[in-house]
């Protein structure tokens, strides 16, 4: 199995400065819009990862709602911080896309999680946006993590890769609608992130209703 068309893997895009940069622009976003816990629809359990956003809208889970975008924190009701300019250049920079993103998840993976057993990210499709041709495009901070990706259909052959801080992922074209997860996170191996683990950063494209 090879890695669908359209998925990009930019080693280390970002120098360890510039990932200083980016962590500064993340615990900023924290200050006004705490991490929060995400739960499934209807079993309302859990996510092993908590989240935050930037920019005008923020994915949120919960059980009553389900998946969607919303513009308001969950938890405090307020605004989203706005979308940190770097992480714009770095859409500008990775995409030919004509329209920018309204929302930047914001996922901390931390080794406390699931009981100590460490957070991870089971298998899905990005698709709570309305249209599944723009990219998204992600950024890897402080702990690896094995990447795993494979086809539109659930339970097909997947390719893995580690991710490294300061990497960047791009899902265009096929790859846009295949399945991903985040099946292992080398717990305990940088210094980066406050409190350790790792934050990924996700930038979609939402699109606003007809
Ligand atoms: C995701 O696909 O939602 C997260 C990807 C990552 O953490 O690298
Ligand atoms: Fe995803």
């Amino acid at each position: 199995m090879s890695f669908p068309p359209g998925f990009l893997h930019a080693p280390l895009y970002f120098s360890p400065p510039e990932q200083a940069t980016l962590i500064e622009a993340v615990s900023e976003g924290l200050a006004r819009a705490p991490f929060f816990q995400p739960t499934m629809p209807r079993t309302g359990a859990p996510l092993s990862v908590v989240m935050s956003n930037f920019g005008p809208l923020g994915w949120v889970t919960d059980r009553v709602g389900g998946y969607r975008y919303q513009d308001r924190h969950p938890v405090t009701g307020a605004p989203w911080p706005d979308m940190p300019p770097i992480l714009l250049d770095l859409w500008d920079q990775v995409t030919d896309w004509p329209d920018r993103p309204e929302a930047c998840l914001i996922n901390w993976y931390r080794a406390e999680a699931q009981d100590g057993k460490g957070a991870r990210m089971g298998y899905h499709v990005d698709n709570d946006e309305r249209d599944l041709n723009a990219p998204v495009v992600s950024v890897s901070l402080g702990d690896p993590a094995l990447y795993r990706i494979g086809g539109p259909e659930r339970g097909g052959q997947t390719s893995g890769i580690k991710l490294m801080s300061g990497d960047v992922v791009v899902l265009a074209g096929k790859a846009r609608r295949c399945h991903h997860a985040v099946t292992k996170v080398y717990y305990g191996q940088s210094a980066l992130v406050p409190k350790g683990g790792r934050i990924n950063l996700t930038m979609r494209v939402v699109g606003t209703p007809d």
